[in-house]
């Protein structure tokens, strides 16, 4: 069995857990706050600086392991990646809100070198993932408050450098703007029903998830420090895994060895199923 660095976790009660959900469906985000040790976020932090300076993923130009600024399928790299899919409170969470059947969708880290020529507060990359999923017509004002949101995809994102202020470059949502049926009305802060960007400021090891519809962003990072971000992308059953070369892809032996049920299930060894 492989060592790994990440701890179990502690779950939350259930109690706790349907508190959660509700918040998120409703604000279409949580922050956890503080979460993983310092020994935790050491070895994921420094998986990603051996990923990007490791010879033999630069020289497999087809393989797609870094993409800009993203690197791409962490859990296949390191195994504190592939076992912070199962850390707790996350995964309980996520199951909670996609179903216990739900899985890992994509694990893609982010790095954010420093670029001190942009502004805190200029425009800057405010987006939904993907395409709408539950869109309105320009006639429609938003989505009544009292339906429960469609949520497919849950983005976990943990800065694995201290993300204190603004400078540093937080991920930052616009509460309630999954509720809106669009996209961001403007690049410039948006605000939906005059609720203002939220600026998700935590240090290493903190933790929050969005649904993929509100809208956020990554602020530019004005600070003289790279920031690094770890996490998970989860999704419900019928969304399916991007893990490209797609229907070519074929998960590597070494991310089995010692995986448990749970796990195996959440990087895509599901049941029968509907369809399939
Ligand atoms: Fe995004």
């Amino acid at each position: 069995m492989l060592s790994s660095p990440i701890k179990k976790g502690e779950a939350y009660t259930p109690e706790e857990t349907q508190r959660i959900v509700e918040q998120f469906h409703r604000d279409g985000y949580y922050f956890f706050g503080a979460v993983l040790d310092d020994d935790e976020v050491d070895a994921l932090r420094s998986a990603m600086i051996r990923k990007l300076a490791d010879p033999r993923i630069r020289e497999d130009e087809q393989g797609d392991h870094i993409r800009g600024m993203s690197l791409m399928r962490m859990f296949e790299y390191d195994v504190a990646f592939r076992d912070l899919i199962v850390r707790e409170p996350f995964a309980g969470i996520a199951e909670a809100i996609l179903g216990g059947d739900c899985h890992m969708m994509s694990q893609n880290a982010l790095y954010n070198a420093p670029n001190p020529s942009q502004t805190a507060d200029g425009p800057g990359g405010w987006h939904v993932d993907d395409v709408l999923f539950w869109p309105l017509s320009d006639t429609v004002v938003r989505h009544d408050a009292t339906l429960l949101p469609p949520c497919f995809v849950v983005n976990l994102l943990i800065p694995l450098t201290d993300v204190e202020t603004v400078a540093f470059g937080p991920t930052q949502v616009v509460p309630g703007s999954h509720y809106s049926g669009r996209q961001p009305s403007t690049q410039d802060r948006p605000s939906f029903e005059g609720q203002s960007p939220v600026s998700l400021l935590t240090k290493a090891g903190g933790g929050y998830m969005f649904n993929n519809q509100t809208w956020h962003r990554g602020a530019p990072n004005v600070s003289d420090r790279t920031r690094y971000l770890g996490g998970v992308t989860y999704a419900r059953r019928v969304i399916t895994q991007r893990l490209y070369p797609f229907i070519d892809y074929r998960m590597p032996a070494h991310v089995w060895e010692g995986a448990d049920e749970r796990l195996q299930r959440f990087l895509g060894r599901h049941s029968k199923g509907p369809y399939g």
